[in-house]
């Protein structure tokens, strides 16, 4: 059988080697977590509330070297992958709570010898799916609501970057949760997709990642009709307004844009300034970009480490030859953004762009900022809407009015006005139309894993 080698995108460098879970294994590995299932289900919340608080105190205590994981298999900077993991504990410690407020109700009944009462259960077996591209956070925000819940549940972490996941796992396991209650497969998403949905025992699919797999996972999961939550592809606006605050709105598009060099979900895919002050805003966003550091994200101050693969590499070099070609003007010549060779390029600004280049069309997942102007309000929320995808959008204006107008007519699940950074597992995440259903988060984000049933008494 075939391994899998673990790839630093930053050197190219094999940096470990998997053995692939056989099919045969990962059946058992199924039939194992409905037996634990059995016993997990019946622990009391606050036994498995005390359980998480003990697996995010370990994850706080080794959070040097699952940071490191992340930024040797990742690439993603050193101080940010930190940030990744403070990111993702915070979700286990939310769903520690959450885990105790998993709450019934009764219902009056239309007659008088009648009592309705509502209760949750654990939905049963998850089957997950995960990206490269927060392979902690990633995790968590699965893991934590499923076993805060009384499920158990298989992780299928991304191929590019399996030993975070590995890691949290163990430190899982040190902290009281059974090995089959939490567990892991190698595997292609191919495979780990087709085992976990015509499995009978998996009543769940939770996945992460692109919208075309996305779909495939629905289709498969309607045979046995399971339940799917699905967090897809986004292509996120990013709008600014003719009275927004541009240093504000210039700092909160660095952090949107290329947090873990543009390869997230909700980070600023095309960018759209007010005619007023696009001028502006182009000129302060280019100099800061062009401050920011790229390297190894193992070394000192880097802001912007490689990315995943050459795939990934020749995609954003893909946008930015398209742009060109129609008119754009590019911060930095082609020969400048990738003058650091392999999967690094160095980041640039796309001004003068418009809606007919790829840029503004497909994901990006790379350091590409695209700034097209707009006049009127109506016709920049129109475009913005004009997408399959509704994951994040954003705007910047210090009117009232015209930021309740934004909210109200973007069709996007999570909305940040004069923020770059909504994320938090104390809020619902989650996209509309072809960016997902299902939330992750908040007190959302541990329904997916539960069940209601009814019972009606008479007297
Ligand atoms: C993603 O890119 O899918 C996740 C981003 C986040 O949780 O902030």
């Amino acid at each position: 059988m075939t391994k899998l080698e673990v790839i630093n995108p930053a050197t190219e460098e094999v940096i470990s080697t998997l053995d692939y879970t056989p099919e045969v294994e990962i059946n058992a590995q199924i039939d194992r977590a409905q037996e634990a299932f059995q016993s997990w289900k019946v622990i009391d919340a606050h036994e498995r509330a005390a359980t998480l608080y003990k697996w995010a105190e370990l994850i706080d205590n080794n959070i040097d070297e699952l940071a490191e994981l992340i930024t040797l298999e990742g690439g993603k900077p050193y101080a940010e992958a930190k940030g990744e993991v403070t990111y993702a504990n915070s979700y286990v410690k939310w769903y520690a709570e959450e885990a105790k407020r998993v709450y019934g109700r009764t219902i009056p009944a239309n007659t008088s010898d009648k009592k309705i009462l509502v209760d949750k259960f654990p939905i049963g077996v998850v089957g997950a799916i995960t990206p490269w591209n927060f392979p902690a956070a990633m995790i968590t925000r699965k893991i934590a609501p499923a076993v805060a819940a009384g499920c158990t549940i298989i992780c299928k972490p991304a191929v590019q970057t399996p030993l975070t996941t590995i890691k949290l796992i163990e430190l899982a396991h040190d902290a009281g949760f059974p090995e089959d209650v939490i567990s892991y497969v190698i595997a292609s998403g191919r495979d780990a997709g087709e085992l976990f949905t015509s499995h009978e025992a998996i009543r769940k699919i939770t996945f992460t990642g692109s919208t075309p797999v996305g779909k495939k996972l629905i289709q498969q999961a309607s045979e046995s009709v399971k339940n799917a939550t699905m967090e897809l592809g986004g292509l996120a606006p990013f709008i600014i307004h003719s009275d927004a605050d541009i240093d504000a709105a210039v700092e909160e598009t660095i952090a949107s844009k290329f947090r873990n060099a543009g390869q997230t979900c909700i980070c600023a895919n095309r960018i759209y300034v007010h005619q007023s002050i696009v001028d502006e805003y182009t000129k302060k966003l280019t100099a800061k970009v062009h401050e920011l550091k790229v390297g190894n994200g193992m070394d000192e101050g880097v802001k912007v480490g490689p990315l995943i693969n050459s795939d990934a590499v020749a995609k954003v070099l893909d946008q930015v030859t398209d742009a060109s070609t129609k008119g754009a003007s590019i911060s930095r010549s082609l020969d400048d953004m990738t003058a650091l060779g392999g999967n690094f390029l160095r980041p640039v600004v796309i001004a003068n762009a418009t809606q007919d280049m790829k840029v503004m069309n497909e994901e990006t997942f790379g350091p590409l900022a695209p700034v097209m102007a707009y006049d009127d309000i109506d016709e920049v929320i129109r475009i913005a809407n004009d997408t399959p995808f509704g994951l994040a959008a954003y705007f910047f204006t210090n009117d009232y009015r015209t930021g309740l107008k934004f909210y109200n007519e973007l069709e996007y699940g999570v909305i940040g006005w004069n923020d770059g950074g909504p994320s938090a597992a104390h809020a619902p995440f989650g996209g509309v139309k072809e960016s997902g259903y299902g939330r992750e988060g908040a007190t959302e984000g541990i329904e997916p894993y539960l069940e209601t049933k009814y019972l009606s008494i008479k007297q």
